[in-house]
């Protein structure tokens, strides 16, 4: 927990000094609406302003994402930075010089992308030296621009087996670390005489490289950087960070196959395009995806191999909520290949004629199939039926069922037919899988939201704090007692609360994070007499008393004499009479 690390008399003037609905205001408009602020919500693709800012509560929450919390968890989540580094950004705009505290912790990866950016600067200088002349040639015949080679940061490696491992090492870099870095292989540069494509994670620090041949080598056409503890192909995406901006203005991204064809679409002003390194998508790439939108077009090559991967590709994509778009390339093409050839103004149109991933399976089904043959035929029916049957659009499926009536010269009636029964079989199987898979949300009972309520008016009002520890309640649910028990502290030790500053306190205790986030967004009213309070720890006591005498009543039922029994059931006896005097 950060409470060692946690300078509370620092967080309270950033608290007293700065607001949440002037941070916010500053990313996104607010728009004031009773009591509090709304607006589009930047955490996920909002059409409508779902997010509400609280000016009271200085905490702000999202309706449709459920993201929520307070001005540092905000900067945080948006800036993708450290807890730390939100307290100096918000320190400096109110004038509170730090001086070197509170600094991004020390990442541990550190010198290893230190390493990384000395070597790509290393490379890029190659490219411009006079021994870069030949690559130099080979990307501008590819009709790369200097101006683009600068922005991709593009290199070259030496025809020299220990240029780079000689400077490396003369910096101090001992060998095995730059072996583990993948950037020395066997004591020599891993990278020869190699068009240098440098990699970055989603911050858009360099953590890899990919080597391109450019004299005609006939060896491996790419050499990636091998798995280190900053690189792991399938977490990498090609352009994220790049890309990042221009995606959440466009609210879509393009994903491609190599880099060539990202690298290619921003020179036309396609800059919202990323790529896998030719493998196919992992959970990891598609949750980095997710934070940039939940709309993404597959513009994989346009031979076999990519129509497969867009096929499996928009399949999970699906199954994760994104919205899939297709941009079909024909003739074996990739974006590359395509842009050079039709250029930008064609290019851009098949971006907006994009079509859906249903469209796209159709058009693929009937690739190679013979409509005379009656086989053939059948078979690609009923696939289009299928994939008809899964188009939510009711308008959008009797357009379809229309067109394949006409294309297979079939009646619109029996086709209909068959849609309804799959659309029947469809209504089952979802209920069924209803009624196996989701679990029905928990509704709380009383004595939770009895907790809730009380752990609330705990944040807000100290007095309260004073009531739950003189009425020597006990929580049953751990997350709430710990809670309650970490709230009493934090009074304690600071000698004040609020919603705001506590949740920045118990911002990596996972334990009870997630109640507390409940628990703060509650709208209840602002102050509450102590006599309801006082209600609500009664409400918790009974409930502990009856799981006591349910404990009991257990134990009578197994005790192995009458003596044992007759003293269980006068315990029983007092506890119900104690809780009757309580009640007068
Ligand atoms: N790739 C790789 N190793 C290879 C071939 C391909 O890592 N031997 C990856 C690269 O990331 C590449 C992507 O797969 O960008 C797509 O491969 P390909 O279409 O062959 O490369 P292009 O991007 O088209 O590159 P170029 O036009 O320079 O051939
Ligand atoms: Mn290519």
């Amino acid at each position: 927990m950060s409470s060692n690390m946690f300078d509370q008399d620092l967080i309270r003037k950033i608290r007293e000094n700065v607001d949440i609905v002037d941070v916010i205001g500053k990313y996104i408009p607010l728009e004031k609406k009773g009591k509090g602020y709304f607006g589009l919500c930047p955490f996920h693709n909002d059409n409508n302003p779902s997010l509400s800012v609280s000016r009271e509560k200085q905490i702000y929450k999202c309706f449709v994402c459920e993201e929520k919390g307070n001005v540092f968890t905000f900067l945080m989540k948006k800036e993708n930075i450290s807890f730390p580094e939100a307290v100096r950004v918000l320190a400096q705009e109110i004038g509170i010089d730090l001086g070197d505290s509170f600094k991004a912790k020390p990442d541990k990866n550190k010198a290893y992308y230190d390493i990384y950016d000395i070597t790509n600067k290393f490379f890029q200088n190659n490219l411009l030296s006079v021994e870069g002349a030949k690559a130099r040639e080979y990307l501008l015949n590819r009709q790369l621009t200097m101006e683009t080679i600068k922005e991709f940061q593009i290199g070259l490696a030496l025809n020299s087996r220990d240029s780079l491992t000689k400077l490396l090492t003369k910096k101090g870099y001992d060998i095995k670390t730059l072996n583990d870095l993948g950037l020395v292989t066997n004591d020599y540069d891993t990278y020869i005489k190699r068009i240098i494509f440098p990699l970055s994670n989603s911050k858009g620090e360099v953590n890899g490289f990919s080597g391109r041949i450019y004299n005609g080598e006939n060896i491996n056409k790419y050499l990636n950087t091998k798995e280190t503890p900053i690189f792991k192909k399938g977490e990498n995406i090609y352009n994220y960070s790049r890309a990042l901006e221009e995606v959440r203005k466009s609210r879509y991204v393009i994903l491609m196959e190599g880099f060539m064809a990202v690298i290619r679409a921003y020179t036309i002003g396609v800059k919202n395009c990323i790529a896998t390194m030719g493998t196919s998508l992992t959970n990891e790439q598609i949750n980095l995806i997710k934070k940039m939108t939940n709309t993404i077009y597959l513009c994989l090559d346009g031979d076999a191999a990519g129509v497969h991967a867009t096929i499996n590709n928009g399949k999970i994509l699906e199954n994760m909520n994104f919205e899939v778009k297709v941009i079909p390339l024909n003739d074996g093409l990739d974006p590359d290949d395509y842009i050079l050839k039709y250029g930008k103004e064609r290019f851009l149109s098949l971006i907006d004629g994009a079509i859906s991933y249903n469209d796209f399976k159709i058009r693929n089904y009937k690739k190679g199939i013979d409509l005379n043959n009656v086989t053939d035929k059948t078979n690609y029916i009923n696939l289009v039926l299928k994939e008809i049957s899964e188009v939510k659009d009711e308008i959008k499926r009797e357009i379809m069922l229309k067109n394949l009536a006409k294309e297979t010269d079939m009646w619109y009636n029996t086709l209909e037919k068959k849609l309804k029964e799959l659309l029947a079989n469809q209504e089952n199987t979802k209920i069924d899988t209803k009624n196996i898979a989701v679990k029905p949300k928990k509704r709380l009972d009383k004595y939770e939201k009895a907790m809730q309520i009380i752990i609330y008016y705990m944040l807000i009002n100290k007095d309260v704090i004073t009531l739950v520890q003189n009425s020597g309640v006990y929580f049953p649910i751990d997350s709430y007692r710990i809670l309650a028990r970490e709230i009493a502290y934090f009074y304690e030790q600071y000698g004040y609360i609020n919603i705001a500053d506590f949740n920045t306190y118990i911002e990596d205790n996972k334990e009870i994070d997630k109640v507390f986030k409940d628990i703060m967004v509650l709208d209840l009213a602002d102050r509450v007499p102590d006599k309801v309070i006082l209600e609500y720890l009664d409400v918790i006591k009974k409930y502990n008393l009856e799981l006591e005498i349910k404990r009991l009543n257990k134990l009578i039922v197994d005790a192995v004499s009458i003596d044992e029994q007759i003293e269980l059931s006068n315990q029983i006896r007092k506890l119900k009479m104690g809780s009757e005097k309580n009640d007068k």
